[in-house]
């Protein structure tokens, strides 16, 4: 029996945008997905026993599988003979936008490496992961896998002509309280990718002049998360929340979350992940004020998982 885990995650600045090469920052959560892999004569057996949006591992049961059948071509195991049982749980709620499906893929990888008895480095679970990760999202920057893989505080740069991405782990002075308000609508990452490379590729001009500000975005964000300016990151996060709308990936239940956070105090507030539903990520220092913009969020009927940017990795 093969155990293992992957971190969920959030992204404070330039989700989508990685996906074109600007920087990106994402912070591991202190949830995690975790898999158990037991070998068996054939076939490939998936009980997914993870809480969150409802039919949220229905609707990713194909993507799940296909993932599976990468991930297993990259590890040098043939999908038509092996056979396994996998269990995947854990305390990573399945809601869309947490880096679910990387961490599930990381912790799967780890599972079947023990399992099998192969040697993987943490670089190699998280190109193993990158692989598996292509059937959820097309074309990934790899930055969900790299925070599911490493955890931590991650900035993130991905190399677009085929060489090594730019991984760098990020310090803050201490682990800062965050809510994640689930729209509970199940996102399609893949077709979110898509439709900016389109919009992109026909408006370059706007989307151009959008991507540079997302990039001055990264780099502001990093200087104010490592000068523990937190009212200048929530600030940057409103900033990025609002070039997300603009390259239309944001959808009137995440803005609505997204206001109702900033109207009960949160430092700033703005949708996190793929978008087109899923999940909304607001800056809240204190459990105080986590409280507060947690309960308003539960009120108006959403989930929330409450938690904190900044943990040092295990
Ligand atoms: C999804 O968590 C983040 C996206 O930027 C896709 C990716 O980076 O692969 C939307």
């Amino acid at each position: 029996m093969g155990k293992g885990s992957g971190f969920g995650k959030t992204i404070l600045f330039g989700e989508h945008f990685v996906v074109h090469g600007v920087p990106g920052i994402a912070s591991a959560v202190d949830s995690a997905a975790d898999s158990v892999v037991k070998k068996t004569a054939n076939g490939i057996k998936v009980t997914d026993e993870r809480t969150g949006a409802k039919g949220y591992a229905d609707k990713k049961k194909l993507q799940q599988l296909e993932s599976i059948e990468r991930m297993l071509k990259a590890m040098n195991l043939d999908p038509k003979t092996v056979g396994m049982d996998i269990w995947l749980g854990g305390n990573l709620p399945g809601f869309s936008g947490l880096g679910a499906s990387a961490a599930s893929s990381v912790a799967i990888a780890r599972a079947i490496a023990e399992e099998f008895e192969l040697t993987f480095s943490d670089e190699q679970i998280n190109d193993i992961a990158y692989e598996a990760e292509k059937a959820y999202a097309g074309n990934p920057s790899g930055i969900d896998n790299t925070a599911a893989t490493f955890g931590g505080l991650i900035w993130f740069e991905k190399n677009l002509t085929g060489g090594e991405n730019k991984i760098e782990q990020l310090s803050i002075r201490e682990p800062v309280e965050i809510i994640i308000g689930n729209t509970g609508i199940v996102a399609n990452t893949k077709a979110m990718v898509e439709g900016v490379g389109e919009r992109k590729k026909q408006n370059p001009e706007k989307y151009g002049a959008i991507f540079k500000q997302a990039e001055q975005l990264a780099y502001d964000g990093k200087k104010a998360l490592e000068e523990f300016d937190l009212r200048k990151v929530g600030a940057l996060m409103n900033e990025n929340h609002r070039l997300l709308q603009e390259i239309e990936v944001s959808c009137n239940e995440l803005d609505i979350l997204v206001d109702l956070a900033r109207k009960q105090g949160a430092f700033g507030a703005k949708m996190t992940g793929g978008g087109g539903g899923g999940c909304m990520l607001a800056l809240t220092p204190g459990k105080m004020l986590q409280e507060k913009v947690a309960s308003a969020i539960e009120n108006a009927g959403f989930e929330v998982l409450r938690t904190k940017i900044g943990i040092q990795k295990q």
